[in-house]
Formats: C-alpha cells, structure tokens, sequence
C-alpha cells in the first residue's frame, strides 16, 4: 500500500471569481488530503490558476486591463479564499510562473523531437468556452452542449499532437486498470469516446497573429501553446519535474481531482501527452459530479452563483463544508440550495452531534465529576458498540480512499446515531440514582466517552475546527496520525481519570422560519416584487420572448397524463404537496408539487394531471419527487393543467 498521496484540483481559469463549484472541489481535496494525512501518509496537495488563452485574453480586454495584472487580481481571489475556508494547499501553482513555462516548453521540445508533433493545416469548429476544436460528434444541434453556443469555423495552419497514435495504448490502460478513472460511469464514458472512430490528434498551437497570450512552442516562436497542453502539465511543475524530489516521492502517487466537465482532457489528452513525453501516467482520476442551484445551472446572467464565503459567514465554515461532503454523492449531480443546508445542518450537526456531545460531557460532569471513569465489567451491549466503532473506522477508511466521503460521513453519522440510542437504551441518569449500580454507570460513561473521540477523529478532515475545539474540551490532546491504530481498533483512546471541560453548544439551532423570510425576500427581490405591496385586481400572466426551441427539443420531453391517488402536505415546507400519481407505470411514482397555497390536498385527489415524467429526480425537504406536475402560473393564480375529458392514466402529451 502506497504510503504517498499527492492529490491536485484544477486551475481555475481566472476569467470568474470562487463560486460553490469551485469551492466544492477544493474542499474535497483538501478532505482527501488531511484523511490520508491522518493515516499517517505523506502528503502533497495542489491547486493554482490557469491564465493563459483565448478567453482570459478576452476577459481582460472587456476590462480593459493587461491579461497579467486581470490574472493578478483574480488569482489572489483564489488564493485568499482557501484560507478562510480551512483549506490548507502545500502549493498554489500559476501558470504565468516562469518555472511552469519552462517546464511546458521542455515539454513539447520532447514530445516534437520525439516526433510525435507535426505542422498541418486544419480546419474545425472552435469553442472559446471550452478553447478546443470541437468535432462533429460533440456539437448537439450545430452548437456546443457545454456552453450553449455555436462554435466558430476557423482554418489556419498549426501544429498537431499524434493523439491517435495512442488510442489503443490508452483503451488498454484504462481496462487493465479499472480504477484508473473512478467513479465507474466516468470510465465508461471515456471508453465509450475511445471505442469510437479514430481518436483525432490534437490541436496544440494558436497562431501569434491571433493570440499572444501563452507560452511559446519552443520550436517556432510564431506560435503560442494550447491553453490545455499547458495547463495540464501543472501537475508535474509543482513537484519540480524532471529531477525534483517531489517529483519522486509524490508523482508515482498523483490522483486529480475534477468536476465532469473536463472529463476529455484530463483522461484522454493528458495520458496520452504523458505516454508521448515517456513519463508514466497518474494513478486515478477522481470525478464529481455538477452543482446546481435551486434546480438551476449556476450562472452570472441567472444571477444564481453562490458565494462560499458569505455561506460560511452566516452558518460557519466547518458547517458549510460538512454540507458540501455529506450532500453531494460522490460522483453524481446535486442541487444546493440554502433551506438544504439549513435542514442538515439541524438535523446532523445541531441534533445528532451537538446533542451526543453536550448530552455526554453534561451528565460527565454531573455524575463523574467531569472525569471519564474506570470502566466496569463489559455486558454484551457494550461489545456491540465497540464492534461497531471498529467497523465504522474500518468503512471510514475505505469509502474515503475510494472518493466516497458521502458513505464515509454517512458511516461515521450511523455511530453518532448508535450513541444517541445507547443513551437512551442505558439511562445514565436512572444508573445514577441508585449507588449500587455506580459501577454500570462508569462502564457507560466511559464507553460514550470514547465513543466522542473516535468521532472527534473521525470528523477531523472534514470539520478540523470542531474536532480540534471537542478533543479540547475532552482531554483529548491533538489529532494526530498516532491515535488512527486505537481508532481502527476501536480502543481506549481516552484513559480512566481524563479530566473533561464543560461542553459549549457546538451547533446552536437555527430559526428555519428566519431564514425561509430571508429566502422569499430575495425570491420576490428576484422578481422585481416589493415586498408587502399587493397590487390590485387580475394581473396578466408574465409573458415575453422566450428563446425559440427545436421540434427535437420539445420532443425530448415525456409528457405524461396520471391520476393523483393522494395528496398530503410536507411538514415545514407550506408551499409543496407530495402527490402520489398513477400514470399507468408499474408503480405510482412519487411528485412534489408547488401548488399547497392553491390547492387544499383533498382539491387534488381523483384529479387527473399532467406530468413531466422524464426529469431527473430530485430530493425537496427530504422527499424524492420523480417528476414535475405542469400548472398554469398567473400573478396570483395557479390552475393545475388537466386533460379537457377523462382519459387512460399513462397517455402521452403532445
Ligand atoms: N482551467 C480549466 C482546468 C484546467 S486543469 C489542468 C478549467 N477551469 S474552470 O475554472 O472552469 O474550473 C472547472 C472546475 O471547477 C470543474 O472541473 C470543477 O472542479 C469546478 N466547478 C466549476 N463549476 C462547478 C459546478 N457547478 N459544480 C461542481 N464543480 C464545478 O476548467
């Protein structure tokens, strides 16, 4: 077992400032690399800019400033903010240092005396968004699905990368070793792109007659290199390739971790840039899903982006991180939204963590004097939830190494869980009454005790404060990588005699019904309302140009018609109703609706509906809606849209 682990996020173009997504993915590096630092490994972690191309070239331009300084001031955007959301970077890379442009041009002189770059002339669709040529395949109705916009045609004469050279090489890495992209579906469609026609080679220069801003191809000074063969090599800059020591120690344990949306050039250009320059590839590739917001993709023109900091402002930053790891499935998409975050946190942070806590050190100090007690004899209830922390810390290891950290907060949650019932079950307060009974009550204190340091421990890399703050207050010391083998084996890690704090309110509560006032202020904000002013009589349904769609777009929804079975309201949140439809599946599927302000639930039962049966499903107030029920939405009115005549649950709309 590998006893290095060097873990990069990707440069951040520094065309925008530090959104959630970009937030996410460093938080979960900076996870990854303090769990396996906790594990005892030697660590390496890496995040930086990427300032170089087109549309850097171009946000500069709108602001009328030098690329250089406009990379300056967004980059020290980055840069700061990591800080004050606990992440702690081993180096922060820029793609204007000078060691990285001397690395990229040593770069391609290898891969161009290797033979493996050439001059050609070409002619192709080019995305500014993504700064490649697309091909034919990727562009869904003559635009780019990434960004929504058609590319541009331009035809000049560059310079190639033979990537198709290894294909082949590439497809047989890739299925020799399974957990080179992760998770699976990730890999799957990398194979997928790789099964295909020949893989084309890639587009490595822009001529300086069109763009200067980038590092010049060492073997003919009219040109600049791709944004992307030169941003991907920051990988190996920051461990001082080739004769670095931590290139040494570090590259043979590198994994990157991205979001989907640069799935391609990390896990096709890259690899094959690395075979081309003989330099053996990374480990894994670790892919997450995308954030949405409010069910929408984040974006400046929908004025949805969320900013870290300010979240971390009102909840806290460890709060904000816990949200973030324990929210997003590792992987797949997730929709934030404030109300979310709200519900976690009372629910697993002040509830069941805050309560254990505070539950635990209160009746420490009430009946042991704030001291952990020498355990008596162990009953089989007490073997049970040591067995159980063992098999907690064992499964918190594995889901972490693999990028599950979701599954392993969800474990570690499951012990918190077991503790609160183990409260419940032995009935400190009753042991203590009677004297007799005293040495039970020390073996339960006692084991409740440990039980908040393993998971003081155990919550370290995602909420260092709060575990420092709690192995504070419990006599605990530090967390270090000298108490993982009591963790794994579920020992003592707190000896008889300890002396405890009283214990602070880690999470207080908070006000949901404060901050659903906050949120339907800026809601109605966001329509241009003012808040307490109604206006008089019927108003007219908002209209105005929407953007034009295809017969082929319209025809990618499933418009289906069912028949509401139930209807009942969803506690806290007064504007949904979960609606049971039947629309003539095996089973009748679950839909929230937004409509409990208009209608009373027993107005919907029997009633028939249309439905939007092809949406992803979604969780609202913890229920998974599979579908969206259509209704006509006026100024005050909303009528649920419903087939003019009954007819046969399941048939479709058209
Ligand atoms: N500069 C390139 C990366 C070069 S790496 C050699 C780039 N930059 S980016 O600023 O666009 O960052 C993309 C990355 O930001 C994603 O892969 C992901 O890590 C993060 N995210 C940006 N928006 C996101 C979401 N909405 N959701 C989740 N992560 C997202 O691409």
């Amino acid at each position: 077992m590998s006893d290095t682990f060097y873990v990069t996020t990707p440069i951040y173009y520094v065309n925008a400032e530090p959104h959630l997504g970009h937030a996410y993915t460093t938080i979960v590096a900076d996870v990854a690399a303090r769990f396996h630092r906790l594990i005892g490994e030697e660590v390496r972690f890496q995040t930086g800019t990427d300032e170089h191309g087109d549309k850097i070239a171009q946000a500069a331009e709108d602001q009328g400033v030098k690329p250089k300084a406009y990379a300056d001031k967004i980059s020290g955007m980055f840069k700061e903010l990591w800080p004050k959301l606990n992440i702690v970077p081993d180096n922060f890379i820029r793609t204007t240092d000078a060691e990285h442009i001397q690395v990229v041009q040593a770069i391609l002189q290898k891969v161009y005396d290797a033979g493996d770059i050439y001059l050609d002339t070409y002619g192709g669709n080019y995305c500014v968004g993504c700064e490649r040529f697309l091909t034919d395949k990727e562009l869904v109705d003559g635009k780019c699905p990434e960004h929504d916009s058609e590319p541009v045609f331009i035809e000049e004469e560059n310079y190639f990368f033979k990537m198709g050279k290894y294909q082949e090489a590439l497809t047989e890495h890739i299925k020799a070793n399974p957990e080179f992209i992760r998770p699976e579906r990730y890999k799957n469609e990398v194979l997928a792109m790789l099964a295909g026609d020949d893989l084309e080679d890639l587009c490595i220069s822009r001529p300086k007659s069109r763009l200067t801003w980038g590092i010049e191809l060492p073997f003919d000074s009219d040109y600049v290199t791709y944004v992307w063969f030169d941003a991907l090599i920051n990988y190996l800059t920051g461990l001082v390739w080739p004769d670095g020591e931590n290139y040494q120690t570090f590259w043979p344990a590198a994994q990157h971790l991205i979001a989907k949306d640069i799935l391609k050039p990390h896990a096709i250009f890259w690899p094959t840039m690395l075979m081309a320059a003989n330099i053996p590839l990374y480990q894994h590739l670790n892919v997450h899903g995308y954030w949405s917001v409010d069910q929408a993709k984040m974006s400046k023109s929908l004025g949805n982006v969320v900013r870290p900091l300010e979240l971390a402002e009102v909840y806290g930053v460890e709060a904000f991180r816990y949200f973030v790891m324990r929210e997003m499935s590792f992987g797949l998409d997730s929709s934030f939204s404030e109300e979310l975050l709200v519900e976690r946190y009372n629910s697993d942070l002040a509830n069941d963590l805050g309560n254990l806590f505070s539950r635990v050190l209160n009746m420490l100090h009430k009946f042991c004097g704030g001291v952990v007690p020498q355990p008596d004899k162990l009953l089989p209830e007490d073997a049970d939830l040591v067995q159980l922390t063992r098999a907690v810390a064992a499964e918190y290891v594995r889901e972490n190494r693999g990028f599950a950290f979701h599954k392993a907060l969800a474990a570690v949650w499951s012990l918190i869980g077991a503790g609160n019932k183990y409260v419940v079950a032995n009935e400190p307060w009753s042991l203590a009454k009677e004297p007799e009974l005293a040495g039970r009550l020390n073996q339960v204190m006692y084991r409740l005790c440990q039980l908040l340091a393993q998971v003081t421990v155990l919550i370290w890399p995602v909420m260092p404060q709060t575990a420092e703050h709690m192995a504070g207050v419990l006599g605990l010391g530090g967390v270090t990588p000298s108490i993982m083998p009591a963790v794994l084996e579920g020992g003592e890690l707190l000896a008889p005699g300890t002396a405890t704090h009283q214990p602070p309110a880690l999470f207080p509560r908070i006000d949901t019904a404060k901050v659903k006032a906050k949120a339907d202020k800026a809601e109605k904000k966001a329509q241009g309302k003012k808040p307490q002013k109604k206006k008089q009589g019927k108003k007219k349904p908002p209209s105005g140009p929407a953007e034009q769609i295809t017969i082929e777009e319209f025809a990618r929804l499933e418009l289906k018609v069912g028949n509401v079975l139930e209807a009942e309201p969803i506690e806290g949140a007064d504007k949904l109703l979960k609606l049971t439809v039947d629309a003539g599946e095996d089973q009748p599927r679950t839909v929230v609706a937004g409509v409990a302000e208009h209608y009373a639930p027993e107005e919907l039962v029997g009633k028939q509906v249309v439905i939007v049966a092809n949406l992803k499903p979604v969780k609202l107030r913890g229920v998974k809606s599979q579908g969206m029920v259509l209704a006509a939405v006026g100024d005050e009115q909303v009528i649920v849209v419903s087939p003019s005549a009954p007819t046969t649950p399941g048939s479709k709309v058209r």
